[in-house]
Parts: structure tokens; sequence; C-alpha cells
């Protein structure tokens, strides 16, 4: 089963960098195929915490190779802090490759995400600030910046002057912000270049070819279904594609060799940033859950807007990505209710919807149908064996898994790289 992907169900922040390095020991690469420094990873690894956030979370697993593809948009501060930082910590960074063809972040789509944010008033998208939507629309627009450019000067100057001309405009005469030089930008993407060299490859061949030789590779995905540029809560998404097929147009390996697709979904819901949320809650049991479950953001620090547990979305998620496996994180964290109410469809001014609206207006008028489900009051954080878990924590697995349609083959019950319960082997 060499081709394994790994995607968010909800709105991201499910547990995905736990779910890789649970993969690490028995994967050969690990490639990121979408978002860039948006993402927030924190992987637990006995005592030692690592937040990661453009590096994909398998590089924590010694021996793994680990590939930034296409689809993926840099930041080479960010990149280089980020290699360094594990570097210190005695993190072996030597085997990643960088995709010739990734977009790059400068400062001005970094200035650009946060000046239309600014602009958006209370419209706006709640963006990690990072320089991921302008970097993405310049890719569209055919005027962004890749990685291969930076090893042709001559190249870099015309492509970072084509789009200052219009950038300048927009930050001057609209955003009332002072212009970019093109001597500033690429100056400072050209301090890198020497660093960057060796990392560079045609990471889609060199996939191609661990694939041919029988190796495991993960794709790891960041973001989420929900907030998926073309399948999520348009507009407040991400700018990548987050879903399945991102794997292969994020990485250059074809969806045929993508054997396993396996999602991500907590035991609860939440999102950071604006957009519709059904089953937000905002009353005291929502601060509980908040606290309980540390919802605060890696990457911004935020607090994540938290809910009960969505079944349409999952059933929606496992459509659009073809789901083959569940990975159910943060259980323990319902620990302690007396009753779990789970969403098992909306109702939008009257009509009952089972599955989640087509029409974003619907989905922002959708109140959600509870079933409530008994709770669990043990700690069930040191359970290993599902049949340990209390018949409560079964049932509230069980009725996840019926209404999902799929099988729910790992269960998460604490932060720890242990702290699971597998019921089928993903690899
Ligand atoms: P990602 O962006 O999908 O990788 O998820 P984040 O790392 O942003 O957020 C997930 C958080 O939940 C991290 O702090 C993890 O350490 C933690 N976590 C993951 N799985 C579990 C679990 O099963 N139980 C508990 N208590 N924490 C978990
Ligand atoms: P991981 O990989 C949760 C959200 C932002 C904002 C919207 C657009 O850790 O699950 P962007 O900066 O991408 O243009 O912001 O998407 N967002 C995330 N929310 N987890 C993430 O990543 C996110 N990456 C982006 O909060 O609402
Ligand atoms: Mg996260």
């Amino acid at each position: 089963m060499p081709g394994i992907v790994i995607v968010g169900v909800q709105w991201g922040d499910e547990g995905k960098g736990k779910a890789t390095d649970l993969l690490g020991d028995r994967t050969d690469w690990v490639v990121k195929f979408n978002g860039g420094n948006n993402a927030g990873h924190t992987v637990v690894i006995g005592d030692e915490k690592y937040a990661l956030h453009l590096l994909p979370s398998g590089i924590l697993s010694p021996g793994v190779n680990a590939v930034i593809g296409n689809g993926v948009v840099v930041d080479l501060e960010v990149l280089f802090a980020e290699i360094e930082a594990l570097n210190s910590r005695g993190i072996d960074t030597s085997r990643l490759r960088v995709s010739a063809n990734a977009h790059i972040i400068t400062h001005y789509h970094r200035t650009l995400d946060k000046v239309t944010e600014r602009f958006l008033g209370k419209r706006m998208i709640g963006t990690t600030g990072r320089g991921i939507g302008p970097t993405y629309a310049d890719k569209i627009n055919r005027v962004g910046i890749r990685v291969q450019d930076l090893f042709d000067e001559k190249i870099l100057r015309q492509k970072v002057e084509g789009a200052l001309e219009q950038k300048n405009h927009l930050l001057l005469k609209v955003y009332n912000r002072r212009a970019i030089t093109c001597d500033e930008v690429v100056d400072e993407l050209l301090a890198y270049t020497d660093r960057l060299r060796p990392l560079v490859a045609d990471t889609s061949l060199l996939l191609n070819d661990a694939l041919d030789a029988g190796d495991v590779v993960v794709f790891e995905g960041g973001q989420a279904t929900m907030l998926d540029i073309d399948h999520g809560t348009y507009p407040f998404v991400t700018s990548s594609s987050a879903t399945a097929g991102g794997a292969s147009t994020g990485s250059g390996v074809g969806p045929n060799r993508l054997d396993r697709i396996v999602g991500i979904v907590k035991a609860y819901t939440t999102r950071v940033g604006s957009g519709p949320f059904p089953t937000e809650l905002h009353d005291e049991q929502g601060e509980w859950l908040r606290k309980r479950g540390f919802e605060f953001g890696t990457t911004t620090g935020r607090a994540r807007r938290v809910g009960w547990y969505d079944a349409p979305i999952t059933r929606y998620a496992t459509r659009i990505n073809g789901i083959t496996d569940l990975v159910l994180t943060k259980l323990d964290i319902l620990t302690g209710l007396d009753e779990i109410p789970v969403c098992v469809a909306y109702d939008v001014d009257g009509e009952r919807f089972d599955e989640v609206p087509v029409n974003q207006t619907d989905f922002h008028h959708s109140v959600p149908v509870y079933e409530l489900l008994p709770g669990w009051q043990e700690d069930i954080s040191g359970v290993r064996v599902f049949e340990d878990l209390p018949q409560a924590a079964q049932d509230y697995v069980l009725a996840l898994e019926a209404m999902s349609g799929t099988r729910v083959s790992v269960i998460g019950v604490g932060p720890a790289r242990d702290g699971v319960i597998v019921r089928h082997d993903l690899v």
C-alpha cells in the first residue's frame, strides 16, 4: 500500500501532524502538497514538543525523506528558520528536497495579505497573514515567482519587476502604503540561493521513482476539506487544494498511485478565522471544550472556535476525498460529559438537510439537528485496545463510524505518539 494521503476532514487542526508522525517508522517518503506556513502542526514525541509550519511533520522521523511539493508556497525565511530550529534540537533535515516548481512567498505577498484583510473590515477572512492567498493568486494569474527562478537573476528581476508594476499601483493608490522596490525583493530572495540550491530537485521524478521501487510515500495535506479552495466554505477558505486531488496535482504523482486516503477528524469540531460553522458553541460548554482541548492556534495563537461533531461534514469529506480510513482524534477530550450532542442533519429555515447544503447561504442558515449520545466519565488516555474503552465511548465511535459510512481505523486518546488505539493498520 505505497501511496497514502492524509487529509483534514473539518476546518483544520484535526491532528494531521500527529497522524503523519504515527506512520513515521513505516514511511520512506513524506511530501507536503499544498499550503505553506499557514499550517501549524504540533507533534509530541516523548517529552519533546515540536511545532511545524512549512516542513512536513514526517521530517521528525529519522531516515524519512521529506519533500516540499510543487503545490506548496514557500517562504524562504521560514524554511531556513525551521530547518535551523530542528537542527539545533538534533533533528536531521538533510533529506529534505524542495520542488523547483513551488511558488515563493515574497515580502509583497505578505504585505498584500495583511492590507487586503484590513480593507475587507467586517468581511475579513481571518487569514493567517502569511501571504498565502496573494501568492496563489499570482500563481493562477501567471505572475508568480518559482523556486527555480532564484537561480537566474535576470529572469528573477524581470518577473519581480513585472509583478510589482501592478502591485505598487495597488499598494500606493488603493491601500495607501509605500511602494516596494524590485531591489529589496530580489536582494532578500537572492540571500537564500546558496542554501536553497542543494535542496532543489525534480521532486515529481523522485517520488515516482520511489513508488516504482515499492517505497511507502505519505502525502501530507495542510488545512482541510472545509478550507479547500473548491470544496470548502468559499470565500472563507484557504487558497489551495487541501483535498485528496491536491495530493496528485501538488506533487506530480498520478491519482492512480494514491492507494489509501486517510481522513483525520476530531471527535468534536474547531475552526479558526471567519465563516459558517453550524455546531459552534458560544456558551460555557464551548469554553469548557476549548480549555480542555487546548484549542489555541499553533500558528497565530488565536483561540479556536469550537463546537460539537458534525456528521454531514464527515460524509461530505468522505465523498470529496474518497476517504478509505478515518483517524478520530481527541476522543479523550470528551471525557466527563453526561451526554454528547452530535449533529446528524441541518434545519434550514424549516427544511431538513441530511447533507451539507450546496448553497452557501443555506449553510450559513443551518441549525444543527442533534442526536444525544451517552457520555462517559472514565479517563481513557491510557487505553490502547478498543474493547477496553468504556461502553459509551465505544458506542460513540461506532455511531460516528455508521454515520460517516467509513471505518474508524485509529482513535486518538492523547497528544503523545503512543496515545492511540489502532483498530486497522494504515500501512
Ligand atoms: P494539525 O494542524 O491537523 O496537525 O493539528 P494541530 O497540531 O494544529 O492541532 C492538534 C492538537 O491536538 C495538537 O496540539 C496535538 O498535539 C493534539 N492532539 C492530536 N491528537 C490528539 C489526541 O488524540 N488527544 C489529545 N488530547 N490531543 C491530541
Ligand atoms: P493546519 O494545517 C486551521 C484558515 C485561516 C483562515 C483561512 C485562510 O494547521 O490545519 P490563509 O492564511 O490560509 O489564507 O487563511 O484558513 N487556516 C487554517 N485554520 N488550520 C490551518 O492549518 C489553517 N490554515 C489556514 O485561519 O480562516
Ligand atoms: Mg494545525
